[in-house]
């Protein structure tokens, strides 16, 4: 925690009260409100934490006006463009770019947990078959508190570490079984000569009836969609698993609170429920009819895959993953993507509305990605899933950097109470 610098004063019912400031290293300035209550016997009020800083961070920065996203100080098309997955998960996990040597031991580890407790397979079947991937992700990894016992001491560095590792490792593996699950297919077991992505897509595309040769350009996309998805400061599923973490829960418990909440359409969902949309719009001369839609104050209505509570400006993933939209569909020699080509239409009438710049409403991650998922032959119930595995780094290094400050406590919000004061229970019959 770095010291104040400077302090508000809060003047209420004639006391004045010093509010500590702190400077961050980017970003806007913090005050602290921790002794407010203790001292004045008031609460502040910021339901979906619009101007709450909820723990102080070394991991990710954004700055939403500017369209800015850096991991650990390094600007995110950089590392889409020159890094790969599993080198932001060293970032992430640890602060620095590994060397050489210390990459190959981290990809080996990685490797080498990749295999599920076989019991596991059990869980799997003992979903209905069209259960959503999603909901088998949740209660899997949930799951796998009861197969890794040896991991879920969280107050040993060396067990947190192992979790560290299996979660990363493990989290392809389950979401392709889940996949293969719901498809009636056999469970492809993850192989270690194969590089992160490419061992994904195998689990997902292989059968065991023929050869099956990962296309090194959709391996790198896949990669790429999991470095854009790695981590995204306190979003809701972060500070899901921070609050989940903050009483103590076990690793495998946090995470899977982490992909509950990311399930939501407003938050990880938002990848599905865009495809679907831009689907149901068909061909781009549909399109004013559902920009009018959207704008409409008595339809629940919302343009998919546009406006983010923090980007205020471009989402600096949204332009890697337009740009690799193009790459993928033309590499794969798709030709005039009717889906594409509603999405860049409705893209261009919704940036060109005076209500879309009005309220600085811009497509964001999950605008394009679901477009190189499907060409890639992903279903859109794997999207979210897909957005999960890559963000498992992310809330575990989130996790972990609660877990090293010492002075992490329990998080408690406080409340507005409206509702009825003391009243005296009425017997049923005197109602
Ligand atoms: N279409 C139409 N209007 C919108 C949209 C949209 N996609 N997003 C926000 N607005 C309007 C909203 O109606 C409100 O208008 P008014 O001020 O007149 O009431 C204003 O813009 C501010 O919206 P908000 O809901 O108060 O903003 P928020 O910061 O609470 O919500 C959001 C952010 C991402 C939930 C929202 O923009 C949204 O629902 N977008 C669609 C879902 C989506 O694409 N989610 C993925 C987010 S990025 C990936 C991730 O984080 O998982």
């Amino acid at each position: 925690m770095t010291e104040s610098t400077k302090s508000a004063t809060l003047s209420l019912d004639g006391n004045d009260y010093d509010l500590p400031i702190y400077s961050p290293t980017a970003g806007p300035d913090v005050l602290d409100i921790r002794k407010l209550y203790a001292q004045a016997g008031v609460f502040t009020y910021d339901p979906g934490f619009t101007s709450t800083a909820s723990c102080d961070s070394t991991i990710t920065f954004i700055d939403g006006e500017k369209g800015v996203l850096l991991h650990r100080g390094y600007p995110i098309d950089q590392l889409a463009g020159k890094s790969h997955y599993l080198e932001v998960c060293f970032l992430l996990l640890y602060g620095y770019l590994p060397t050489a040597n210390e990459l190959e031991k981290f990809e080996t580890t990685i490797t080498r947990h990749t295999m599920l407790h076989e019991q596991m397979t059990y869980f799997f079947r003992g979903f209905r078959r069209d259960a959503h991937p999603m909901a088998i992700m949740v209660g899997v990894v949930g799951a796998m508190s009861a197969f890794y016992h040896d991991s879920t001491d969280i107050n040993d560095p060396h067990q947190r570490e192992i979790a560290s590792h299996r979660l990363i490792a493990k989290m392809p593996t389950i979401a392709a079984w889940a996949y293969k699950f719901s498809i009636g297919q056999p469970f492809v077991y993850p192989r270690n000569d194969m590089d992160y992505a490419s061992n994904f897509l195998r689990m997902c595309f292989a059968v065991p009836a023929e050869e099956y040769q990962v296309n090194p350009i959709l391996s790198r996309a896949m990669d790429r969609i999991f470095t854009l998805h790695a981590d995204h400061e306190q979003n809701a599923s972060t500070s899901t698993v921070r609050l989940a973490s903050s009483s103590g829960a076990n690793p495998f418990a946090c995470i899977a609170a982490g992909i509950a909440c990311l399930w939501g359409p407003a938050h990880g969902g938002a990848n599905q429920a865009c495809l679907e949309m831009l689907k149901e719009i068909g061909t781009p001369d549909r399109i004013p009819e559902f920009i009018a839609r959207a704008k409409d104050k008595n339809d629940p209505f919302r343009l998919m895959g546009f406006g983010h509570r923090v980007y205020k400006n471009f989402d600096p993933r949204a332009t890697v993953m337009k740009q690799s939209a193009d790459e993928v569909l033309d590499l794969l020699g798709v030709e005039n993507n009717p889906v594409l080509a509603t999405a860049k239409a409705l893209e261009e009438a919704a940036l060109a509305d005076p209500y879309f710049a009005d309220k600085k409403l811009f497509p964001n991650v999950d605008f394009y990605s679901g477009i190189i998922l499907e060409a890639m032959g992903f279903p859109t119930s794997m999207f979210t899933p897909i957005f999960a595995l890559s963000r498992t780094v992310g809330w575990i290094s989130q996790w972990k950097e609660q877990l090293d400050d010492p002075a992490h406590k329990i998080g408690r919000p406080r409340q507005l109470y409206l509702g009825e004061t003391l009243r005296d229970y009425v017997d049923i019959e005197n109602r």
